[in-house]
C-alpha cells in the first residue's frame, strides 16, 4: 500500500507502544521508515517490544513513563528529544478500561481511566505541541478513540466514554488552534481489534465475543495491519490536508443503531426478500 520509504524522515513516539494496537503502529511506522519511541509504565514489555521493531533497522528507543504524571511526560520528551534529535509524531495511544456498571464505580477507577486516558493525552500534546511551536516545526499528532465516544457513549464503560469523548473534542479543538502552526490533529476510532489488554477486560466470556461479532456488519474482528494502515497515513505527507479528521475502522459496527437494522438478524436475506414481495403493495 505504501512505499518503503514514507515515513522516512519521521520521529514518531507511540505511548502504550509495548504491546496491542500501539505496537503494530509501531511495526508499521518502522518497516515505513520512521524512528520510533515507545513508552508505557513496564521494563519488560517495552524491552522486548523495542529488541523486536529494530527488525526494521531504524532507530527505536524505549521510555519508561505514566502518561498521567505531567512531569514525567516532560522529563521524557525532553530526553527524547535530546536523543532522536527531533520528534515529529506522536501517537497518543495509551489507554485504560474496565467493565464495571456506573453505580459501583469508585472514584478512584473513575479517575484512573480518565486520568490515563484524557490527561495522559493532554498531557503528551502539551509538551509535544509546545516543542514544536517553540522550535518553529511541523507535527502531527494522532488520538486513538473508540466509536462510542461520539454520540452514543457505552453503558458498562462509563470512565473510557467520558475520557475518549474529552479526546476527541481536544481533537477538533487543537487541529483548528494549531493549524497555523502546521500541526496536524486527527483521530482514529477502532471498532473491535483484539488486544490482549482491551479483551482480558472487555469480554471475560466466549458468550460476549460470539454477541460482539453478530452486530459488526463485516461479520469479523479487524485486522491491527488495517489499523496500522490508517495510521500511517494520517501520520505521513499523503495526508497533509486532512486535521480535526476522526476516521472510523469499524467494519460497520457502529451503524447497528440504523432503525431498521435489527431486521437483517431475524431471518436469512432469501426469507428476507420473499417477506418484502409478500408486503409489496399492488396497485
Ligand atoms: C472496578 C476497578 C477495576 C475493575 C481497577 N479498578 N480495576 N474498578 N472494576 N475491573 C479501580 C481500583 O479499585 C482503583 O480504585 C482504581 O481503579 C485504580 O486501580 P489500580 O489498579 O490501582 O490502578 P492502575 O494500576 O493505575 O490501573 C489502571 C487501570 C488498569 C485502568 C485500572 O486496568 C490499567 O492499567 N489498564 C491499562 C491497560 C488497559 O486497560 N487496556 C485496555 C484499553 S482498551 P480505588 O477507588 O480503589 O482507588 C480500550 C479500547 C476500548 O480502551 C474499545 C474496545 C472495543
Amino acid at each position: 500500500m505504501f512505499k518503503e520509504n514514507t515515513l522516512e524522515n519521521e520521529t514518531i513516539l507511540i505511548t502504550g507502544g509495548g504491546s496491542g494496537l500501539g505496537l503494530s503502529m509501531a511495526h508499521k511506522f518502522a518497516e515505513l521508515g520512521a524512528d520510533i519511541a515507545i513508552c508505557g509504565r513496564t521494563e519488560k514489555k517495552l524491552e522486548k517490544a523495542a529488541e523486536d521493531l529494530r527488525k526494521h533497522e531504524t532507530n527505536v528507543r524505549w521510555y519508561i513513563a505514566d502518561v498521567r504524571d505531567y512531569e514525567a511526560v516532560g522529563e521524557m520528551f525532553g530526553r527524547l528529544i535530546d536523543e532522536f534529535g527531533s520528534l515529529t509524531g506522536l501517537v497518543n495511544n495509551a489507554a485504560g478500561n474496565f467493565l464495571s456498571t456506573s453505580e459501583d464505580l469508585s472514584p478512584g477507577g473513575f479517575k484512573a481511566v480518565v486520568d490515563i486516558v484524557l490527561y495522559g493525552s493532554f498531557n503528551c500534546t502539551h509538551h509535544f505541541g509546545n516543542y514544536l511551536i517553540n522550535n518553529n516545526k511541523k507535527g502531527n499528532i494522532l488520538n486513538i478513540v473508540t466509536t462510542y465516544a461520539e454520540d452514543t457513549g457505552s453503558a458498562f464503560v462509563l470512565p473510557s466514554a467520558c475520557g475518549k469523548a474529552g479526546v476527541l473534542a481536544m481533537t477538533r479543538s487543537l487541529a483548528f488552534e494549531w493549524a497555523e502552526y502546521n500541526i496536524r490533529v486527527n483521530a482514529i476510532a477502532p471498532g473491535p481489534f483484539p488486544t490482549e489488554g482491551a479483551w482480558t477486560r472487555l469480554f471475560p466470556a466466549k458468550k460476549f465475543e460470539k454477541k460482539f461479532i453478530e452486530k459488526i456488519p463485516a461479520g469479523r474482528y479487524g485486522e491491527h495491519e488495517e489499523l496500522a494502515n490508517l495510521a500511517a497515513f494520517l501520520m505521513s505527507d499523503m495526508a497533509p490536508y486532512i486535521t480535526g479528521e476522526c476516521v472510523t475502522i469499524d467494519g460497520g459496527e457502529k451503524l447497528s443503531a440504523g432503525q431498521f437494522n435489527f431486521i437483517d438478524g431475524l431471518m436469512s436475506r432469501k426469507k428476507l426478500k420473499a417477506a418484502f414481495k409478500l408486503m409489496k403493495l399492488k396497485k
